[in-house]
């Protein structure tokens, strides 16, 4: 008996979530649970990051192995214990509380919608901004502070399986290390460079080997990290060598110098590649 308990569960786990009615109302609810603590607890940034870190390890090109992506396996111990996720238990934490409150909701669902989510910490009039732009590109629905809509296509499976280590980008490396990760996604040279611009939110602490924010105001999501890339080394501002092959790179710094100048097509573009990032491997149920 003990077997089977222990198989259903597991089963339980690796099946789709049905994305009937209820599921949407409990995303929708859990959305709003999430942009209170995001406000609360002051944490967008830390989000955003273990979004990307639980979908940043997509392998497209796995046929046995396992694929990785946003399946919600960056909650267990030993891809936490990843050096490149040092820092990222808080998250994980917050999370929990969410995922409590709403145990029908998988992690992959919920670590993406926390991705959506991370604006939260925006401004009303930064928000209204992107939430536009984010409509325009089909990702997201018109959400103006209060009423929560956000577009998020729901249904990824949750997997306990974490991938071996090493799969995120390693910030000391360049232009041709980025490549290699973001192109076994499946990403390409523009998806790099526009998502790269996540660093407009928060900031390295020594913990990585890296301290700082990369812009003046890291609670602001806009284009300033691409204006700062190519202003050059700022005094108290943080370019990772992975930042710096952005402007190095001639192909990647034609977006760097795009998005520098035109926050619009900044917005557009992340909002394209973000969604990209967060389906990553998943076929709409
Ligand atoms: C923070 C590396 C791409 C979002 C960091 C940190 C490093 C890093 C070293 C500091 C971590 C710490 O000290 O705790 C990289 C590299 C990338 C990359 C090498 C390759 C392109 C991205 C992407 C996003 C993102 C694609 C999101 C779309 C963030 C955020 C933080 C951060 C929001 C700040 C977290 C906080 O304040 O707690 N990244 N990153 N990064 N990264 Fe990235």
């Amino acid at each position: 008996i003990a077997n089977s308990v222990f198989l259903l569960r597991f089963y339980a786990l690796m099946a789709a979530p049905i994305v009937n009615k209820e599921y949407l109302q409990e995303i929708e609810k859990a959305r709003r649970d999430l942009r209170a603590l995001i406000y609360s607890k002051n944490c967008a940034p830390i989000m955003l990051r273990v979004a990307w870190h639980d979908a940043g390890t997509y392998d497209a090109r796995t046929r046995n192995g396992i694929p990785g992506g946003p399946n919600g396996s960056i909650r267990n111990k030993v891809e936490l214990n990843h050096s490149a996720n040092k820092g990222l238990e808080t998250a994980v934490q917050i999370c929990e509380e969410v995922k409590a409150k709403h145990p029908k909701i998988t992690y992959a669902d919920l670590y993406q919608e926390v991705l959506l989510m991370a604006k939260s910490a925006l401004r009303p009039t930064e928000v209204m901004q992107f939430d536009k732009t984010l409509n325009l590109a089909g990702v997201v629905a018109v959400e103006i502070t209060g009423g929560p809509s956000i577009n998020f296509v729901p249904g990824r499976k949750d997997s306990n399986q974490s991938p071996p280590e090493g799969r995120l980008p390693d910030a000391k490396l360049g232009a041709s290390h980025l490549r290699e990760v973001f192109y076994r996604m499946g990403l390409s040279d523009k998806d790099i460079v526009v998502l790269s611009g996540g660093h407009t939110l928060g900031k390295a602490n020594k913990r990585s080997g890296f301290e700082g924010p990369w812009t003046k105001e890291p609670w602001k999501f806009d284009n300033s990290y691409f204006v700062e890339l190519l202003e050059g080394q700022t005094e108290g501002l943080l370019q990772l060598p992975t930042d710096k092959a952005l402007v190095e790179d001639p192909v990647f710094h034609r977006y760097v110098e795009l998005y520098a100048k035109d926050n619009d097509a900044f917005f557009r573009d992340y909002a394209v590649s973000h969604k990209k990032l967060s389906e990553l491997g998943f076929t709409q149920p």
